[in-house]
C-alpha cells in the first residue's frame, strides 16, 4: 500500500516520504491482537501531525512511522465485538497510521458514517467533534441557554465547537482574525462573529450583555486575560490548545473576584483507555449529525504527494475548517 512516513524530525518540508509498505495486520496498539481494518479514502490532517514532523508532539513513536490520527473509509474486516461490519462506511480514530491506503483502528474508536456525510467530512469528525463535545459538555458543563465564546473559530476545533454548542442549545460568539475566517465561522453557525482586535473583549461584553458563560480556547497566548474578563459570574474558560504559541499564566485573584474557573480539557490521553466513554461521545455526536447540527466543514484538500503542503496550511495559520488528504481521490 502507499503511505506517508515521517522519516526524520526536521519539519514538514523534509520529514515526509511517500513509500510502499506491506498492508497492516488487524491489530491496534490500544487493542493488541484486534482492530478494524479500514480501506482509507480520506485522512484528517491536524496539529499533532505537524508537531510530529518536528519531534514536538507528546506521542513519539520510533522513526520511521506513518502519522495520521483519523480516517474515513470502508471496513475491510472487523472483530466480532465491533459495531461495524465489512463494507460499512466509517469514521475511525487510529492515533497513528492514517496517512495510508489501509489503516487500523480500535473497534471502540470506529463509528458508522451517516450517509449525510462524505468521506472528507468523516475524516474531520472524531478529533475535532469529540474534543468539542468533551471540552464543552463533559469538562465545561455547558447547558442549554448558556453562551459560549469560541477562539480560533474558523479552525477545526473552532468550527466543531460552534456546531456542538448550537446542538446543546447555547448561543455562540466566534473570534476570528480575518474576514474570510468570519465567513467560515458564520457557515459553522456562529450567532455573532467578532474580528480579533484590541477591543474584542468589549464587543463580547456588549454582545453577551455583560459576559459569556463559557470561553473555549484552542489558541492561548496574549488573549487569555481578556478571556477571563469576558466571563460572567460562574463562567468557565476551557483550555484546549496553544496555537498562538505561548502558554498563558493566570493571576488567580481574577478567578476569586468573579467566581470563575479555568478548566483543562485534554481529550486524547483521557479517552484512550476508556472504551465506553468513546462509545458514549460517539453516540452523542452521532445524534447531533442526525439532528442536522454537526456537519464538518472541509477546507483545503491535498493528494498524498502534497502532504507537506497540507501541513504548511496549519503551520501558516491559513486553515479554515478541516484539512484533508484525499488518499483515494475520486
Ligand atoms: N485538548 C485537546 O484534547 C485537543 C484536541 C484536538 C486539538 N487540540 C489543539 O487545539 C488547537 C487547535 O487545533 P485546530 O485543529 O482547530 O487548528 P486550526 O484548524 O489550525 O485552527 C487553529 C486556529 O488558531 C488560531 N491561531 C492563532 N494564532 C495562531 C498561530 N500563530 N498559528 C496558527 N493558528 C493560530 C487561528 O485562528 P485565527 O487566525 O482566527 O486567530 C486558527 O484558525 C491545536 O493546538 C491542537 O493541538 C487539542
Amino acid at each position: 500500500m502507499r503511505a506517508i512516513q515521517i522519516v526524520e524530525e526536521s519539519g514538514p518540508d523534509s520529514a515526509l516520504a511517500l513509500v510502499e509498505l506491506p498492508e497492516p495486520e488487524a491489530s491496534h496498539m490500544l487493542t493488541p491482537g484486534e482492530g478494524v481494518l479500514v480501506e482509507v479514502h480520506a485522512a484528517g490532517v491536524s496539529f499533532p501531525e505537524l508537531l510530529q514532523t518536528r519531534g514536538q508532539y507528546q506521542m513519539k513513536p520510533p522513526l520511521p512511522f506513518v502519522p495520521g490520527s483519523e480516517v474515513a473509509g470502508t471496513v475491510i474486516s472487523a472483530p466480532a465485538s465491533a459495531a461495524v461490519t465489512p463494507g460499512d462506511r466509517v469514521a475511525a480514530f487510529c492515533a497513528l497510521g492514517g496517512f495510508a491506503e489501509t489503516a487500523v483502528a480500535p473497534a471502540f474508536f470506529t463509528y458508522a458514517l451517516p450517509d449525510a456525510l462524505d468521506f472528507a467530512q468523516g475524516a474531520g469528525l472524531i478529533l475535532n467533534y469529540h474534543t468539542a463535545y468533551f471540552s464543552l459538555v463533559l469538562r465545561g458543563r455547558l447547558k442549554e441557554g448558556e453562551s459560549v465564546l469560541v477562539h480560533g473559530a474558523a479552525g477545526g476545533v473552532g468550527t466543531a465547537s460552534l456546531q456542538v454548542a448550537r446542538a446543546i442549545g447555547a448561543s455562540t460568539i466566534a473570534i476570528v482574525s480575518s474576514d474570510a475566517k468570519a465567513e467560515v465561522a458564520r457557515r459553522a453557525g456562529a450567532d455573532h462573529v467578532v474580528l480579533l482586535s484590541d477591543t474584542w473583549k468589549d464587543e463580547v461584553l456588549e454582545l453577551s450583555g455583560g459576559g459569556v458563560d463559557v470561553v473555549l480556547d484552542p489558541v492561548g497566548g496574549d488573549r487569555f486575560t481578556d478571556s477571563l474578563r469576558s466571563l460572567r459570574e460562574n463562567g468557565r474558560v476551557i483550555v484546549v490548545g496553544f496555537t498562538g504559541g505561548s502558554i498563558p499564566e493566570v493571576k488567580v485573584n481574577r478567578l476569586l473576584l468573579k467566581n470563575t474557573e479555568v478548566v483543562g480539557a485534554g481529550w486524547g490521553a483521557y479517552v484512550m483507555g476508556k472504551p465506553e466513554l468513546n462509545v458514549e461521545i460517539g453516540a452523542a455526536v452521532g445524534g447531533m449529525i442526525d439532528d442536522g447540527f454537526v456537519e464538518p466543514i472541509v477546507g483545503e484538500r491535498f493528494t498524498m504527494e502534497r502532504a507537506a503542503d497540507a501541513l504548511h496550511v496549519l503551520d501558516e495559520r491559513r486553515a479554515t475548517g478541516k484539512i484533508v488528504l484525499d488518499v483515494r481521490p475520486g
